[in-house]
């Protein structure tokens, strides 16, 4: 079990923290936001108890900055199920979030495209999910501390960041997608006839994570809102083979857009 009580009083100590208004996990690629030059930040490889990342493009860094007067705390790399990592692991992020008093979690992921209308470097703001992973994250003993042992997910992307989010998108010129993430464990991409079924489904956009962070986020009280960036189409869209280098080459051709939305979603959002 991961010691959270131990992870937070070294965070405490550090000189750079803040308690956090907003927590916001940069997927796959994305993790340019936390790059700013004024920025202080926490590697994860000087914080004991906390794991670190085995994939490429995830940077290893917890980062504080202020946008506006929101005081951010941002994770750049984070923990996947198929790394091998147990859920509680793979669900630190929100939990630390909540525990050191943010109420916004923002998460941005790479995705595959499975709507057939969307393209290779469209932002997604995530409506909705699906959880086809086999797991849940609060399976087992509930942490009454944290929240309720049968959490409502209704609104468990909250409309009204959401459609912030679409704002920011259209106010740096931009039309953002809106649609249904859903989750597989991985880390072997999907198949075409898992594809056809995952849009048969409901599934705009398909990725490996996320989700049980959601889940744990709302458990815990937290409002959450988030953006796919589609960097690739998934299996069977088109007869290309997928790769993380492509996933990776998107990250990185949309990141100044990116950038632009989150950071102007940051500064005026209020929480
Ligand atoms: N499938 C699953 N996960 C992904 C994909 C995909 O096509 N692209 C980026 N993450």
């Amino acid at each position: 079990m991961i010691d959270d009580k131990r992870i937070m009083e070294k965070l405490n100590a550090e000189p750079c923290f803040r308690s956090p208004d907003i927590a916001v996990v940069l997927g796959s690629g994305l993790g340019s936001l936390a790059d700013r030059e004024e920025n202080e930040s926490i590697s994860y490889s000087t914080i004991p108890a906390f794991p670190q990342p085995t994939v490429e493009g995830h940077g290893g860094k917890i980062v504080f900055a202020e946008f506006g007067s929101n005081n951010v705390m941002m994770f750049q790399g984070r923990f996947h199920f198929y790394e091998g990592y147990p859920m509680d692991v793979v669900t630190l992020f929100p939990r630390l979030a909540a525990l050191l008093g943010a109420r916004l979690y923002l998460v941005t992921n790479a995705a595959g495209g499975v709507n057939r209308a969307f393209h290779p470097g469209d932002l997604m703001v995530i409506r909705d999910h699906l959880n086809l992973m086999g797991v849940n994250p609060l399976i087992g003993r509930n942490r009454d501390e944290l929240g309720p042992r049968f959490p409502d997910m209704t609104h468990a992307y909250d409309p009204e960041f959401s459609r912030k989010l679409v704002t920011c998108g259209k106010d740096a010129g931009l039309d953002l997608r809106e649609g249904v993430y859903a989750a597989l464990t991985g880390p072997s991409y999907e198949t075409p006839a898992e594809i056809n079924m995952l849009r048969t489904m409901g599934a705009d956009a398909i990725g490996m994570s996320t989700v049980p962070e959601v889940i744990v986020a709302r458990h815990a009280g937290l409002k959450v809102c988030g953006i796919s960036c589609i960097t690739n189409l998934a299996a069977g869209v088109t007869d290309q083979p997928l790769s993380h280098a492509e996933v990776l080459e998107t990250g990185e051709r949309v990141k100044y857009d990116f950038v632009k939305i989150i950071s102007s979603f940051l500064e005026s959002v209020s929480v």
